[in-house]
């Protein structure tokens, strides 16, 4: 399968302005050649039929941050995550509007293969969803389907330590991922995400079917993978993503984005009233 054109070469472009400049993510906070977002929404609309599930959503998503999505049950959370990677795809309903650009490239021109674009883009569901195959084999399946020519053995390892899972697995990489707890099963599929070295990692309220320690497991990957990987998660819960996100971006019922900005100012001292009011729990 062909990789889009689009991601590596743009991101090189847009990421090297000058020869031998570093660009990792430490250097964030200095460097205004490197703010140029991953993901931006331009007028975003997604109907389902004739119903409209999200209202003209523009929003840059920085690159190697923590973006949270928060807002009420129904205000199109899901259905804005699943436009990233084209996920909505899937759903016969579901049609959008607009423009998703992806390191500049709009992921819905014709010549974008959304099956690369997904190994770019990956993403975790809110029901930990193993494959029933063995630890190593749910790890190595992204790469085993893109033809992956170098040591798979060696990249399951690094996936799965950076799934912070290995400890636990290492000698049992040939038993069921569906024999693993439920924390475990979601780091495994973390593990599945990022084994194709994707840039982006997507996840759907990843923490929302775990106990307490799980929970604040998965909390602290998120905050060690997103040195390396830009993660957009939405959560229902509050505390999680003023604990673990950069840029919050808080969405309304009717599918309207009401505010979008750093989560400490979303949290602290928020312009909107209406977001002032859920966040404070006058409702949702
Ligand atoms: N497959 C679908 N077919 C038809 N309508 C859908 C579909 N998925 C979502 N919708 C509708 O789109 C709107 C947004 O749904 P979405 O699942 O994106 O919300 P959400 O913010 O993720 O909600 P929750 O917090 O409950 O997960 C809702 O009105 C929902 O009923
Ligand atoms: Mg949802």
């Amino acid at each position: 399968m062909s990789e889009p054109e689009t991601d590596t070469d743009s991101t090189e472009t847009v990421a090297s302005p000058t020869p031998g400049s570093n660009l990792s993510a430490g250097n964030t906070a200095s460097g205004s050649l490197i703010d140029e977002p991953i993901i931006k929404s331009r007028n975003v609309n997604v109907f389902y039929n004739e119903t409209q599930a999200l209202e003209d959503i523009t929003m840059d998503i920085p690159e190697k941050q923590v973006t949270a999505l928060i807002g009420p049950s129904g205000c199109g959370k899901s259905t804005f995550l699943r436009c990233i990677n084209r996920m909505n795809d899937l759903i016969p309903a579901a049609r959008i509007e607009g423009e998703l650009l992806f390191s500049n490239k709009n992921v819905y021109d014709d010549d974008v293969d959304p099956v690369a674009l997904r190994r770019k883009i990956g993403m975790v569901f809110q029901q930990p969803n193993p494959f029933p195959k063995s630890i190593y084999d749910n790890v190595a399946y992204g790469l085993n389907i893109q033809g992956y020519e170098g040591d798979i053995d060696q990249r399951v390892e690094e996936a799965l330590k950076g799934a912070a899972l290995w400890d636990e697995v290492k000698d049992q990489l040939d038993e069921s991922g569906l024999e693993l707890s439920g924390g475990q099963q979601q780091r495994l599929c973390i593990a599945r995400a990022i084994a194709p070295d994707p840039e982006v990692i997507l996840m759907d309220e990843p923490a929302s079917a775990l106990d307490p320690v799980a929970t604040s497991q998965i909390e602290d990957l998120i905050a060690d993978i997103s040195e390396q990987y830009t993660v957009v998660i939405v959560t229902h819960n509050m505390q999680q993503a003023a604990r673990i996100s950069d840029k919050t971006a808080v969405f309304l019922t009717g599918g309207e984005l009401v505010e979008f900005d750093d989560t400490q100012k979303i949290f602290e001292n928020p312009d909107n009233q209406r977001v002032e009011d859920y966040i404070t729990g006058k409702f949702g």
